[in-house]
């Protein structure tokens, strides 16, 4: 048989960055025939540098998680490799970056979660907690090591939230009912199929359901209805993987507490997250990986100890003539709708690709609230907590104040050079977030106006900076 000439496979990249634990490496795209690249982000200034290493190893497609901290940088370094395809993408690892961003995601999509509020304005941040209901949850929103329930505390009256809030210093203040509830669950998914899930209880008496805080796990009988949300999110979040924790509260609701790329799994899961992206970057050359669901219910059965050692786990398929060969043939699981065979509702979560983009749907213009906040100001139009019917609906998390098109017009038209139709050009040729954005980062982007001479920008820039000194 002739062989069929192969196409040719894009040059992969694992993106690692200094003290980060590394949650790939190559082992985990074991049979890739070619040559996978690593490019290590330093910290400190390493932007160019690192850039211009991906350029030179000609990397097409750039793997890896971003921790919170280096998140808007590397916004910035996506924008100056457009033929780089990060895996996941910026816009997916939104919600690594900190819990407003969690929760403005899922603010977006429906998504149900805790009822928040978010202020960075101290005086609003204040008179909130002067007024609202207790108990509440107070979390810090970002920061390095934000795990493990750590920056999570539970406020019961007015006196202990100002108390804490007086130590603690978050910026911004993220606050959120207090949802009492039985436990968590923690679903891992991939190609928005989940592969693996557990639940988490809290201690006797406690709240937290952190397992680090000496809580339980184990990998039983998690319901369908609970995957069908996780499903939900990770489609919102087009992500390639995904893991999100689903509190399931006394009231039986289900709402998403936490949502990221990055998270603990073992080595065999990110083995599969291996051979799914070979499958997507390859055209077909490599199959797409078989893992059923509720494998966890089998795989749990085993100490962790040895789940952790498991390397390259692969499941037969499903033939309905060999009688017994596999699992999914006599298991089944009890949904709202009744019970159902497993090999059955299998199929009705199959794992899918995910949508290459060519946009940005969370630039940081707009959505990077923690350093615009008070520098440059634009009008943010953003879904907040739906109506819940209770009587705290009024209150709502603020939004940044509101910059117009005349605001900078008066400020364009405030330099010499710049009358009122060549104010209208600049406002044609840039919308009012990119002009900011330029102003803030990248003057010598307002270049591109072919008019528009560098002593003119000189001043426009410092018109700009004496503007948001009044603000
Ligand atoms: N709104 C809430 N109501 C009740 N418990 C909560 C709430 N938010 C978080 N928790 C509890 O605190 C734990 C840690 O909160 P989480 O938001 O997951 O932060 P972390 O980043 O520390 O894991 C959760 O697993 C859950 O048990
Ligand atoms: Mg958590």
């Amino acid at each position: 048989m002739a062989k069929k000439k192969q196409e040719k496979l894009p040059r992969i990249g694992l993106l690692y960055l200094d003290y980060v634990l590394r949650f790939f490496d190559k082992s985990n795209f074991r049979g890739w025939p070619d040559k996978i690249e690593t490019v290590t982000y330093h910290w400190k200034n390493d932007k160019n540098r690192f850039i211009r290493e991906v350029k030179r190893k000609k990397i097409d497609i750039l793997i890896g998680n971003i921790p919170a901290t280096a998140y808007e940088t590397f916004r910035e370094i996506a924008r100056a490799l457009p033929h780089v395809q990060f895996i996941p993408s910026l816009d997916t690892q939104f919600s690594n970056k900190s819990k407003e961003n969690v929760t403005r995601f899922a603010w977006k999509y429906d998504i149900p979660v805790p009822k928040t509020y978010i202020y960075y304005d101290k005086k609003k941040a204040e008179k909130f907690i002067e007024t609202t209901k207790y108990p509440k949850i107070i979390k810090k929103s970002y920061g390095p090591s934000n795990y493990g329930g750590y920056f999570v505390h539970k406020v019961d009256s007015k006196k202990e939230a100002q108390k804490l809030l007086a130590k603690k210093k978050y910026h911004p203040v993220y606050v959120q009912d207090f949802v009492p509830m039985e436990a968590d669950v923690r679903v891992m998914l991939i190609g928005h199929k989940p592969v693996c899930a557990f639940w988490r209880r809290p201690p006797e008496g406690e709240w937290l359901t952190n397992t680090s805080q000496g809580g339980s796990m184990d990998y039983q009988d998690v319901p369908k209805e609970l995957l069908d949300l996780a499903v939900k999110v990770s489609k919102a979040a087009n992500a390639e993987y995904w893991a999100c924790d689903i509190a399931v509260g006394q009231d039986g609701k289900y709402r998403i507490l936490e949502c990221a790329t990055a998270f603990a799994a073992f080595p065999y899961i990110r083995d599969w997250i291996g051979q799914y992206l070979m499958w997507k970057f390859s055209n077909g050359r490599f199959p797409k990986p078989n893992i059923p669901l509720y494998n966890w219910e089998e795989l749990g059965k085993m100490d962790s100890s040895v789940l952790r050692t498991l390397r390259y786990i692969t499941f037969g398929r499903y033939t309905p003539s060999y009688d017994g060969a596999y699992f999914l043939d006599s298991k089944k699981i009890a949904t709202v709708e009744g019970e159902v065979d497993l090999n059955k509702l299998d199929e009705a979560y199959p794992m899918l690709l995910t949508e290459d983009r060519n946009y940005e749907e969370w630039p940081s213009e707009k959505w990077n609230f923690q350093d615009n906040y008070g520098k440059s100001i634009v009008e943010v139009k953003a879904k907040k907590n739906p109506e819940y019917g209770d009587d705290e609906s009024a209150e709502e998390a603020e939004e940044l104040p509101l910059l117009d098109e005349k605001k900078m017009s008066e400020v364009l038209t405030s330099v010499k050079g710049i009358g009122k139709k060549k104010s209208e050009k600049i406002l044609k040729h840039f919308e009012l977030v990119e002009l900011i954005h330029a102003l803030e980062k990248e003057p010598q982007k307002l270049l591109d106006i072919s008019w528009l001479k560098e002593h003119i920008l000189d001043s426009l820039v410092d018109e700009w900076s004496k503007f948001k000194n009044t603000l």
